[in-house]
């Protein structure tokens, strides 16, 4: 027996406007779909916007429903919209913001489980890492370099 211990890194910025260029505006791209998201009944609005290889950004926010299960993660929405739009084009970046009606999201708010298993088929797939970087409304962006850095111990094909 013996004891592992499994490391992410990640960079921490203090506000987005200290982020790189290029991820300041994919993280604007992000703002602005979240902006658009449909999030009625938790109040709680998500933007993702994912620069690919091609230089295409391809955007999504969360669809919320009536029927709560059937609602949609923003990251959920822009990953098949990428996949649908682009099949096979690298993902190069993904920036992720959310903000709520209710309360000051002032924290950096990092995919679900869920989308982060989703998100983690793709960086398998193309077998290059890409970032991942994500916020709040307002303050500190934490930026990844990989998407599996965020899911260890995760299930893949190589299972089936
Ligand atoms: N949500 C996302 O869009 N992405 C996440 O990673 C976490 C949660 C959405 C789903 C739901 O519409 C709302 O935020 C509250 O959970």
């Amino acid at each position: 027996m013996k004891d592992i211990t499994i490391t992410a890194k990640a960079t921490l910025f203090s506000t987005m406007s200290e982020l790189p260029l290029a991820d300041k505006e994919l993280m604007q791209r992000a703002v602005k779909a979240r902006k658009n998201a449909y999030a009625p009944y938790s109040k709680f609005s998500v933007g993702a916007a994912l620069l690919l290889e091609n230089g295409n950004i391809v955007i999504g926010n969360n669809q919320e429903n009536a029927a709560y299960p059937s609602g949609m993660c923003a990251e959920r929405v822009a990953i098949w919209q990428a996949g649908a739009l682009f099949p096979g084009v690298k993902i190069l970046k993904i920036a992720i913001s959310a903000s709520s009606s209710i309360t000051l999201v002032d924290k950096p708010v990092g995919p679900c489980g869920a989308c982060r298993q989703t998100l983690s088929e793709y960086e398998i797939n193309q077998q290059q890492p890409f970032e991942v970087i994500f916020m709040g409304e307002v303050g500190e962006v934490i930026k990844t370099t990989s998407l599996l850095s965020l899911l260890p111990f995760s299930f893949d094909k190589s299972y089936l």
